[in-house]
């Protein structure tokens, strides 16, 4: 099990708990910021998103980008789809489904928030799924909590009791990508909530 599902943690994953949860910490400024800062798609974009969750990302995404979501949540993939229509194309499963979703490589496959709830040995399949549907040029963009040294009280406390059970330190996350992918570069922030937390951005590029 890597994430915790029962108990108060039912909550996470009931669309409107979440979204409503996301709201108060601020996740929709933090979300444009995203886009602009570290996304920063190209019209046109082919993108793939991994545990998507319900696409919040997608109304901050240029128009016309092609969007393919999964998640394995079909709460959550049923929100996407009340909620964005034809904007883009949401799949119930695995992550591990998504290679099968289409045959053209993507320009940006997104993580956003899931490598925490998975195992090393998960992480390590999906990098290499990762490898195997993102173009040449193409960027793998990944962004999780994470332990530092000296951390804020609140963002320590609230990473320990997030619902992923696989909350790593800077080292853990490069690691594993590294052991998969040539090119990865890290990013530490703390000032995309309203509140102090901490984020590991994560840049994977095939060389
Ligand atoms: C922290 S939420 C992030 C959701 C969304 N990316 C966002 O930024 O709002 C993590 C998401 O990953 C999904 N997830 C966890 N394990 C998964 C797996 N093995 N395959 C597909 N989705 C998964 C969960 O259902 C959840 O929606």
């Amino acid at each position: 099990m890597a994430e915790w599902t029962s108990g108060i943690y039912r909550l996470v994953g009931m669309p409107k708990f979440y979204a409503a949860f996301q709201d108060a910490l601020g996740a929709a400024k933090g979300r444009k910021r995203l886009v602009r800062e570290f996304i920063r798609p190209e019209p046109g974009s082919r993108i793939l998103d991994l545990g998507c969750g319900s696409a919040a990302i997608l109304p901050d995404l240029p128009s016309d980008v092609r969007y393919v979501g999964i998640d394995h949540n079909p709460r959550h993939i049923a929100k996407a789809k009340a909620s964005h229509g034809e904007a883009g194309l949401f799949h119930a499963g695995d992550f591990s489904a998504a290679a099968s979703l289409s045959a053209e490589p993507y320009d940006l496959v997104l993580a956003l928030g899931l490598l925490h709830h998975l195992e090393d040995d998960e992480v390590r399949s999906l990098l290499k799924l990762v490898r195997s549907v993102i173009g040449p040029n193409g960027r793998f963009l990944t962004v999780d909590p994470v332990f530092i040294e000296n951390q804020p009280a609140i963002a320590r406390f609230l990473i320990r009791n997030d619902s992923g059970r696989n909350v790593r330190d800077e080292m853990g996350y490069a690691m594993l990508s590294r052991s998969i992918f040539p090119q990865v570069e890290t990013f530490i922030h703390h000032d995309y909530l309203r509140f102090p937390y901490t984020h590991c951005f994560m840049e994977h590029r095939l060389g």
